[in-house]
């Protein structure tokens, strides 16, 4: 049974220097988890809350996905990830995040048909990729285009319709997989991909991707059956950095295909999306099982940036249960194309000696869903620089539900955080005459500074 937020008795807050209380409303989550309703907090007492990448603080309320980090449990509306992986496709997921319940057979049918009829892409959108380098990392185009869309589809970018919202939505997760496609095509020169309706999701990606069009394409059903895991996998992960910057784009009024390619844009990042990439880099730097102490060993060093990447999350302080899945999928995907892959010994070598040092013990650092993820799609034949715009495809039905639901809330506002203010106080101002001549020193401190110097990345 669904079960929505309960007012509890709530909390007080003492200011320690002045003895001063304040009450703050209290909710109980529909899983038991407590909330401090900090809302009225500052038009009452003058204060602010201060937590860097929201580490405490929940930005709104979802029905959408439920993680418990500690136990290692992920639901999508109530389902567990596993028995989605094993019985679902990615349409019936879709479906469940969008609309909240697994479809019947006749909502599936008829969602199925809506999603196979809005695949193409405009033709001026084909000229629009030629602007780009061949040598363009695809995930920058994928920015590029998917904003773009915005300048193509006028009939379902007023937010305030809902039949638009619902065209915006159903349009887009269509054609992020001819976009992906095309990225990839485009950086090999080759003729973009026409998709095929006879096709479902998975296989139109797989042909669109690989296909050629002097010849027919056969669909291994194996590898077609991979790829939908590896969407559901990805589909949604609660309000991680992408899907907050694209609830936080779409809070000002703006449209969804502005939205979507600003949760791309933020995907793209190694400490997020991007990581699948980097662990195939790592494995390969690593080279042999006999270097993984010396990479350890660096892991450990508070000195040295390098972070052992696809291990650790957020939320997660156990295994997480899609790298459960995806540590399957990969020894089936390697098995049945026959693929002796030394990176998924080597990997699974590392993971056996970080699941027993004490330095990832201590911190609570476990696999996450990135850390096979890399070596299926290298499997399934897919290069490097694609492998987050896989991520991006299956994530965009996620971020699409989230704007959705963000757009239907009662109590959203624009996003607009407050800070803690560190500056000068209020100084004189100088004409430039009297400046002097010795240089003013710069603060570099808005570079990434990584590990070596205590900041940290945000959570994927
Ligand atoms: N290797 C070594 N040390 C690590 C790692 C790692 N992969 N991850 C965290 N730590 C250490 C970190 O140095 C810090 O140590 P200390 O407390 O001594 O300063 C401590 O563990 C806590 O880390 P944090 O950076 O404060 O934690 P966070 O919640 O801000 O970061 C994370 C989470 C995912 C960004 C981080 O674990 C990381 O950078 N992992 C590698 C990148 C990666 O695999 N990202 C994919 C995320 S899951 C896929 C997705 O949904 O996008």
């Amino acid at each position: 049974m669904k079960k929505s937020d309960t007012p509890d008795s709530g909390f007080t807050l003492t200011d320690n220097q002045t003895g001063k209380t304040w009450k703050f409303p209290g909710h109980t989550g529909a899983m038991g988890n407590r909330l401090v309703d900090i809302r009225p907090m500052y038009s009452t007492s003058g204060l602010l809350t201060y937590d860097p990448g929201f580490t405490s603080t929940a930005a709104c309320k979802s029905d959408i996905t439920y993680i418990d980090g500690e136990k290692g449990i992920l639901l999508h509306r109530g389902y567990p990830i596993e028995d989605l992986a094993e019985h679902s496709d990615y349409m019936d997921v879709c479906y469940l995040l969008l609309y909240g319940e697994l479809p019947t057979p006749e909502q599936k049918a008829s969602f199925d048909t809506e999603i196979r009829y809005h695949t193409w892409l405009h033709e001026q959108l084909a000229r629009f990729y030629q602007g780009f380098m061949r040598s363009a990392h695809p995930m920058a185009i994928m920015v590029g285009v998917v904003g773009a869309l915005s300048a193509f589809y006028h009939d379902s970018t007023d937010i305030s319709d809902p039949e638009q919202r619902q065209l915006a939505a159903h349009r887009i997760i269509a054609k992020m997989p001819n976009i992906g496609a095309s990225a990839f095509k485009y950086s090999l020169g080759r003729p973009f991909p026409i998709p095929i309706n006879k096709y479902t999701y998975a296989e139109n990606l797989l042909q669109m991707m690989f296909s050629n069009p002097s010849e027919e394409y056969k669909i291994n059903p194996v590898l077609a059956k991979a790829i939908d895991r590896l969407l559901i996998l990805h589909a949604d992960h609660e309000q991680n950095a992408s899907t907050s910057t694209v609830r936080l784009a779409g809070s000002s009024g703006a449209n969804p295909y502005a939205c979507i390619a600003s949760g791309i844009a933020s995907l793209w990042g190694p400490a997020h999306g991007g990581a699948n990439e980097a662990v195939l880099n790592m494995l390969d730097e690593i080279g042999t099982v006999k270097n993984i102490k010396k990479y350890i060993a660096k892991a450990h060093d508070k000195d040295d940036s390098f972070r052992l990447m696809g291990f650790g999350h957020r939320v997660y302080k156990n295994y997480d249960p899609r790298a459960k899945v995806m540590q399957k999928s990969c020894h089936e995907v390697l098995t049945t194309l026959g693929i002796d892959d030394p990176r998924l010994e080597l990997a699974m070598r590392l993971e056996e000696i970080a699941l027993s040092d004490d330095y990832f013990l201590e911190k609570k650092l476990f696999p996450n869903v990135d850390f096979y993820s890399g070596i299926v799609m290298k499997a399934l034949g897919f290069p490097e620089s694609m492998f987050t715009v896989m991520f991006a495809i299956g994530r965009t039905v996620g971020w699409i539900a989230h704007w959705r639901e963000m757009l239907g809330d009662g109590d959203q506002k624009i996003g607009r955080p407050r800070q803690m203010y560190t500056g000068y106080k209020k100084r004189k101002y100088k004409p430039v005459s009297n400046r002097g001549h010795t240089q003013n020193k710069i603060s570099w401190s808005w570079l990434w500074r990584g590990k070596k110097n205590g900041t940290t990345a945000s959570e994927g």
